[in-house]
C-alpha cells in the first residue's frame, strides 16, 4: 500500500506552512522525510493521519483516507510525539489498551515488547521512562496492529547509540517484508543510516525526491580561467552547481562529460576532479538555496 500526498498545502492562520508538496512512498523500501525544524514534517504526518485538516490537497493510503480506514491501527502504524502516551500507564498496560480496543490479543502486546526491548521494564510507568524508552514504546504501539504502513516521526530523537543499531535494523526488517516506511528527520546523517529514499522538504515544497544513491550522484569539480563561459554553458544545458570562486562544483555530471563539454564551447580547464558529495553537502546546499530563494520571493 502507497502513501500517496497530493497537491497539499497548510496555513496556520496567515502563516503558509506547506504551499504544494506530493509525493508517493512506495512499499518495500525506507523512505526519509527530511526538512529543517519547522520545514512541515510534522504537519504533513498529522495530515495524513487525519489529525490535521489540509488548506488544500489531500493525502491517502493506497487511494483510501485515513479516516475513512477500517481498524486504521490495522493498516497503518504511527508513531509521533512520545508526549501523547499516559505517562501513568504501565508500558504493558499502554499497549493493552490499545490492544484491548482492536481485539489484538495479550500474546501479541508481549510479542512487540520483546521487539523493542522493553520486555523487562513492562511493569513501569511511562513517566519513568527515557526519551528512548518513550520512543520505543511509542513504536512498539505501532507494530502493535502489524500495518502495512508505518510512519515514524523522529523516532531517533533521544534513542542512544545501541537504540540507533536497533531502529536502523527494524527499519531494515520492515522494508525486508515489503512494508511501506516512511520516517521524518531534521538531520540527514541519521536518514543516511536506512533510507533507500529520500524527499527533502524546504520553503513548504519538495526540494528533492530520490533514491539517496541517485542524490549522492556524480559530482564533478572543475576549475576554469573561463568562469562566465563555464556559467553560461551549465546553464544552458539545466546542470546544478556551486561557483566557489577559481571552483565549480557541478552536480550530476561525471569528469569525462564535463570535459567533453568544455572542450566542444572552446573552454579552458585548469582542472578536472571526481568528487563524492555527502549526503550531508547536499541537503544542506539544497535548503540554503531554498531558503535563498525564499528570501528573493518575499524581497519582491
Ligand atoms: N497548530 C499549529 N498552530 C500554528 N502553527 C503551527 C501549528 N503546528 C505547527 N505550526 C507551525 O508550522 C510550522 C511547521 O511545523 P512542523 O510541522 O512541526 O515542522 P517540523 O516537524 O518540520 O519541524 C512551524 O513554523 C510551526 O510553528
Ligand atoms: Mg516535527
Amino acid at each position: 500500500m502507497q502513501i500517496r500526498v497530493s497537491g497539499l498545502r497548510k496555513n496556520f492562520g496567515d502563516k503558509r506552512v506547506i504551499s504544494g508538496i506530493s509525493f508517493t512512498v512506495k512499499p518495500g523500501q525506507v523512505t526519509g522525510l527530511v526538512g529543517p525544524n519547522g520545514a512541515g514534517k510534522t504537519t504533513i504526518l498529522r495530515i495524513l493521519l487525519a489529525l490535521e485538516f489540509p488548506t488544500a490537497g489531500n493525502a491517502d493510503f493506497g487511494g483510501t483516507a485515513y479516516a475513512k480506514l477500517k481498524d486504521p491501527i490495522m493498516h497503518v502504524g504511527a508513531a509521533l510525539d512520545v508526549d501523547g502516551m499516559h505517562p501513568g500507564l504501565t508500558a504493558y498496560g499502554y499497549l493493552r489498551s490499545i490492544a484491548a480496543a482492536y481485539g489484538i490479543s495479550r500474546k501479541r502486546v508481549l510479542d512487540v515488547l520483546e521487539q523493542v526491548g522493553l520486555r523487562s521494564a513492562m511493569q513501569k510507568r511511562v513517566e519513568s521512562f527515557s526519551l528512548g524508552m518513550k520512543q520505543r514504546l511509542n513504536i512498539a504501539g505501532a507494530m502493535l496492529g502489524d500495518p502495512h504502513v508505518y510512519i515514524f516521526d523522529e523516532s531517533l530523537n533521544g534513542l542512544d547509540v545501541e537504540g540507533i543499531t536497533w531502529f536502523r535494523r527494524l527499519m531494515e526488517n520492515l522494508s525486508k517484508d515489503g512494508k511501506t516506511v516512511l520516517v521524518s528527520s531534521h538531520q540527514m546523517s541519521e536518514l543516511e543510516l536506512f533510507a533507500q529514499r529520500v524527499i527533502v522538504i524546504g520553503g513548504g515544497r519538495v526540494l528533492a525526491d530520490a533514491m539517496t544513491s541517485e542524490l549522492l550522484g556524480v559530482v564533478t569539480s572543475v576549475m576554469t580561467p573561463d568562469s562566465s563561459k563555464l556559467t553560461d554553458v551549465l546553464t544552458s544545458h539545466g546542470y546544478r552547481f556551486e561557483d566557489v570562486g577559481q571552483e565549480f562544483v557541478v552536480y550530476g555530471v561525471s569528469p569525462s562529460v564535463m570535459g567533453e563539454l568544455a572542450a566542444l564551447n572552446g573552454i579552458i580547464l585548469h582542472g578536472l576532479t571526481a568528487k563524492r558529495s555527502s549526503l550531508e553537502n547536499v541537503y544542506k546546499r539544497l535548503v540554503e538555496n531554498s531558503l535563498e530563494f525564499r528570501a528573493i520571493e518575499t524581497s519582491r
